[in-house]
Order: C-alpha cells, then structure tokens, then sequence
C-alpha cells in the first residue's frame, strides 16, 4: 500500500520509527505564502499539511485547491490536505490536480468512508482518516486496509494555537496496537497542540508524524530550530 507514499512518506520499517514533521501553513503570513513554504522545505520539514476548512465542517474557510496549485511548483516537498470539509469525496479530484500526495478526510464527515476511501485511492494518491476527539479508533476499524494513515486530532478542529488534549494519547495507543494487529503499513499522525511540551507523549503513546503550526511559526529561532527541536524531542522521547 505504501507504494503509493511519495519519498518522504515513506513509512520506515526501522525499529525506532523515524520522527516526521508536518507543519500546518495556517498560520502562515498568506501575503508571503510561497516563500513560508519554501522556508519550510529548506528549514528540514518532511511534508506541508494543508488545514482545508469549507465553512461547513468547520466554521471557518481556508485553502481552495487553487492555493495549493500556485505553490506546487515551488517546493518537492509532498503535500498532505486536511480536508475539514463536508463531503469530501466531492472535493477529492480538485486538490489531487492541485498536486496533493495524501488526502485525509474526516470519518465524521464520511457516511460512506470505505466508498470515499477507496475513490481517494483509485485517483492514485494516498487516503487518511482524521479522528476528532470524540470519535473511537474503532471507526477506521473495517478501513484499515484503505488506509495509508490515521491522523488523531489532539484538539477540535478548525483552529490553530488551541491547547492540546492529553487524553488523546489512550486513543494513539488504541490506534498503535489496532495498526500493528492490521499488518499494513499505515502512518498514525497527530494534530493540534503539538509543540516541544507535548510532543513527547505523543511520541511515547504511538504517534510517529506530528503536525504543528503555531510551534513552528511563532518559535523565536525560526522554523530550522523549530522543526530540528521537535524531531529530537519525539525521537528521544521514544528511544
Ligand atoms: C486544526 C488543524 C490543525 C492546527 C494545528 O483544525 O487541523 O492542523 O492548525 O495548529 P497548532 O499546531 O497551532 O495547534
Ligand atoms: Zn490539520
């Protein structure tokens, strides 16, 4: 399944998984939009996690698939959309043309998410399922093997810069033993809070990508020392 993943999303069979860096452009100045994600690409970032918010799903709007196309020539870095939106296989088609690797939908938003997961994956790209809070890991139970990745949401989605829910690491921990039970390669992700305090436990209860906006963008030495502090405060974490 991973043979879809672009390079840098390729899921690493190494004993101690190896720690990548998603952050989220939300907080992003979106006057200099292509220089932050340039930025981000030379600063080490493993991939940009686009937050998509339709107004619906979320109460707020943010990037339409034609953002993300004007930076897709900028950076090689893969991009991943989280698509915080309603009916997400509607939108599906647009942000692959746009260039996006991995699309994750929100199992909330999905009354049909095995039928969803699987048109993701015939427009050949990769599919993820986001969790909110309240949501159990076993709603991907019967889709694990649509699935490339698993994203647990540590806060409530539509917002950056919200305090991260600990309680959360229980279901990273459910989620870790139910992917590792499922045989397949699946990446298990958090979002939302994730910064240099909590990005440990995160680590320690199975998650191996973490998205981070606010840490990234309001760190005081710039997102070099931003991203190159949480992946060694992950990896230590765990090793
Ligand atoms: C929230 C988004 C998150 C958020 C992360 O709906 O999915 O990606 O922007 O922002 P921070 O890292 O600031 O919590
Ligand atoms: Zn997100």
């Amino acid at each position: 399944m991973a043979q879809h993943l672009a390079p840098n999303m390729q899921v690493s069979n190494s004993p101690t998984p190896n720690m990548q860096i998603a952050p989220s452009v939300l907080p992003a100045d979106f006057a200099r939009l292509g220089e932050e994600c340039i930025g981000l690409e030379q600063a080490g970032a493993n991939r940009i996690h686009w937050d998509v918010m339709d107004g619906r799903f979320v109460p707020n709007l943010t990037f339409g698939p034609d953002i993300i196309a004007a930076i897709r020539p900028l950076v090689s870095l893969p991009f991943e959309a989280h698509l915080m939106t309603e009916e997400p296989h509607e939108l599906a088609p647009r942000y692959v043309e746009a260039g996006c690797e991995l699309l994750i939908v929100h199992a909330e938003a999905c009354p049909h998410l095995h039928r969803t997961l699987g048109a993701i994956r015939d427009l050949g790209i990769d599919a993820g399922v986001a969790l909110n809070p309240a949501t159990p890991a076993s709603a991907v139970a019967h889709v694990l093997d649509l699935c490339n990745l698993v994203l647990v949401m540590t806060v409530n989605p539509g917002w950056g810069g919200q305090r991260y829910i600990a309680s959360m690491e229980n279901k990273m921990a459910d989620m870790k033993a139910m992917i590792a039970a499922s045989s397949h390669n699946i990446e298990l992700e958090v979002d939302g809070g994730i910064d240099n305090s909590t990005i440990g436990a995160a680590a320690q209860a199975g998650a191996e990508v973490f998205v981070a906006g606010s840490a990234v963008f309001n760190h005081a030495g710039g997102f070099q020392s931003a991203i190159n502090q949480l992946r060694t405060t992950a990896a230590t974490a765990v090793s």
